[in-house]
């Protein structure tokens, strides 16, 4: 009779007992009924095999909780501007915006993030300021409509307030135009406290400053807003996949590019460097951008960091899926699913998505 835990040892094929004992463990296992670590005894498809074991053993779950949906802004009454290469996506009026958030909320979507589009640019963003610019209108018509149920985060950045584009004000060191790190700070504290004082539940500065977590910190709590977390995007990349919402968000740099503040993508511990700074400011949470092809930064960032970490599925990421399912090359479906468990696999506890209707619908 082979006992109840096994075949005895002797009868499995050599090379499962062939092993040299390096422990006392091992020492063990090679001296007990304990089946061998491996083929035959060990057959991972056992756990395949229906989907209600599945379902049992999956190790990520994706939630409609976990979405943060970005949205557009600009003045107007009834504006329902599609963007060509964000199907699905539009620019919209306070109003709109207003249908727009009601709808999500009823697919169980509750958690916004605002951009504006100014109806004036200058050079030094001045309209992100004003107590009556678009994210601050926009701010209080979607809390009057649905008072603490949804949760309205605003991107805090200029380049789609100012007339060149790039995210600050912008200053010449040694004949090379670029942006003033120091002075942006002034306005981006004020365009934080504008956006809490207009009903913003979570600023999210998006520009790369160095300070800015620290600084908007100060600013908001000696204006009376200490309860007001900040989401910083900590480790932003100077990507390629922005290229979409900047046509949505009408934000693309006039002159250059942004690599003299968003990172290298080449660059991982230099992420780090600035998630560690970021939380030592007082980031209450951290976002890396984009999402898709920083998977390892996103890994690396909550294994390193215990606070919640917040992944961007970035414009061109989802036109890439939008446009290869409309041309049905790939299954839209099945793809999203996956690429959104894949960056909530990799250690984000919430994702920015413009996928984030339609993946509640298919989750649901
Ligand atoms: C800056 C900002 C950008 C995005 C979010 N915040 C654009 C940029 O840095 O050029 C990009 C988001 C996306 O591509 O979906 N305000």
């Amino acid at each position: 009779m082979p006992s109840r835990a096994g075949p005895v040892q002797s009868e499995w094929p050599a090379v499962y007992t062939d092993r040299v004992a390096t422990s006392p463990v091992k020492a063990l296992l090679m001296t007990s009924e304990f089946p061998p670590a491996g083929f035959p005894a060990v057959r991972p498809r056992r756990l395949r095999s229906s989907p209600l074991v599945r379902d049992l053993v999956r190790e990520t779950e994706l939630s409609v909780r976990d979405f943060i949906l970005p949205l557009f802004v600009k003045p107007g009454t009834g504006v329902r501007h599609e963007i060509t290469s964000m199907p699905g996506n539009y620019q919209l009026s306070p109003d709109t915006l207003v249908d727009e958030i009601g709808a999500a909320a009823d697919l169980g979507v509750k958690a916004f993030i605002l951009f504006g589009i100014p109806p004036t640019k200058d050079a030094t963003g001045s309209s992100a300021l004003s107590d009556e610019g678009i994210v601050q209108q926009a701010l209080r018509a979607v809390r009057k409509a649905f008072r603490q149920d949804v949760l309205l985060m605003t991107d805090e950045c200029f380049c789609e307030y100012t007339s060149h584009g790039h995210c600050g004000i912008l200053h010449e060191v040694n004949g090379r135009t670029d942006v003033d790190n120091d002075a942006t700070l002034d306005i981006l504290v004020k365009q934080c406290v504008s956006h809490a004082k207009a009903g913003a539940d979570v600023v999210a500065p998006s520009g790369m400053m160095d300070g800015m977590v620290a600084a908007i910190r100060r600013g908001l709590d000696s204006a009376g807003y200490t309860h007001v977390p900040i989401l910083s995007y900590a480790s932003k990349y100077a990507s390629g996949f922005y290229g979409p919402f900047r046509d949505a968000a009408e934000s693309p740099p006039q002159f250059g590019d942004r690599t003299t503040y968003q990172m290298d993508p080449a660059n991982g511990d230099e992420a780090m460097r600035e998630v560690a700074l970021d939380v030592a400011e007082g980031a209450d949470m951290v976002m890396v951008k984009p999402a898709l092809s920083y998977l390892d930064i996103i890994h690396r960032v909550k294994s390193r960091f215990s606070l919640p970490v917040a992944a961007y599925n970035v414009s061109g990421e989802f036109a890439m899926v939008k446009a290869a399912a409309k041309n049905g090359w790939i299954d839209e479906r099945k793809v999203t699913l996956e690429i959104l468990t894949s960056i909530k696999r990799a250690g984000a506890d919430m994702i920015l998505t413009y996928h984030a209707r339609d993946a509640a619908r298919w989750l649901s």
